[in-house]
């Protein structure tokens, strides 16, 4: 009965291989290393983000992509998913970065989620809902309702316009693509010299559809030290 239960749990889950941008600077963070070094309750923020990506049933492949020169410091942090993970050299950006990500993926990898190792409170459930929404979509991101006014400010630090609130979304990670589609979008990014700061931003430049699903506001981006601050108040739930 128990092996029953475990081959039906496996194969209604929807497999992904799961690829961590982690190879920042972090100098927003002024923590004078890369950010996803830095502790949090005992533990580094690259451990933090593995346990939650371990955790999920859909991740069976796992690359953190990051600096050559922080590969030990990172993957000492890791501790023992260390074991488990694989290592991608990354690039000068994320973009680059994400783009070494795919070329590094197994030949036979047909869905993938790309997280920032920066929200590493991500809940496993999410990445498991990305992961099955993947199956009826060709590319998904989550994201939250924007609950502040927004406002477009122009170079000499004016308002130009107030964009209307009901249509905005603050993109988070993950970000999951069927991997062909992907690659084929970051191929068309290179030739075209388009640069951005997030992969679904490709799909909208290609008019690519994107699905949005709602996540939740406490998978922020350790960005800032005050948001150090916020992740010691939810860690301990996770
Ligand atoms: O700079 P930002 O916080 O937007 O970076 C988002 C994620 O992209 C971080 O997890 C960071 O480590 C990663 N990144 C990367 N390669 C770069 C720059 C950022 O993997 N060259």
């Amino acid at each position: 009965m128990l092996l029953f239960i475990i081959v039906s749990k496996l194969l209604s889950t929807s497999i992904v291989h799961f690829l961590i941008p982690a190879a920042g600077s972090g100098s927003r963070m002024k923590a004078g290393k890369n950010k996803l070094l830095i502790d949090l309750e005992g533990e580094s923020l690259i451990y933090w983000t593995l346990k939650s990506v371990f955790s999920a049933s859909s991740t069976n492949w796992v690359g953190i992509i990051g600096q050559p020169k922080d590969k030990n410091l990172l993957l000492n942090s890791a501790k023992d998913f260390a074991q488990k993970v694989h290592w991608i050299d990354g690039g000068e950006t994320r973009q680059q970065s994400v783009f070494n990500g795919l070329k590094a993926l197994p030949k036979d990898a047909k869905k993938v989620l790309i997280h920032d190792g920066a929200r590493c409170l991500i809940n496993p459930e999410l990445i498991d809902l990305c992961a099955k929404q993947l199956d009826e979509n060709e590319a998904v991101i989550l994201a939250t309702k924007v609950t502040d006014t927004i406002k477009i400010v122009d170079n000499e630090g004016f308002i130009k316009e107030t964009p209307n609130r009901n249509y905005l979304w603050a993109a988070q990670t993950p970000q999951g693509f069927l991997v062909d589609r992907l690659k084929k979008a970051h191929m068309m990014a290179i030739d075209k010299k388009w640069k951005v700061t997030d992969d679904a931003s490709l799909f909208e430049m290609l008019n690519w559809k994107v699905k949005i699903i709602e996540g939740t506001s406490s998978n922020i981006k350790i960005t800032s030290p005050i948001d150090l601050k916020i992740a010691k108040l939810f860690v301990n739930n996770y």
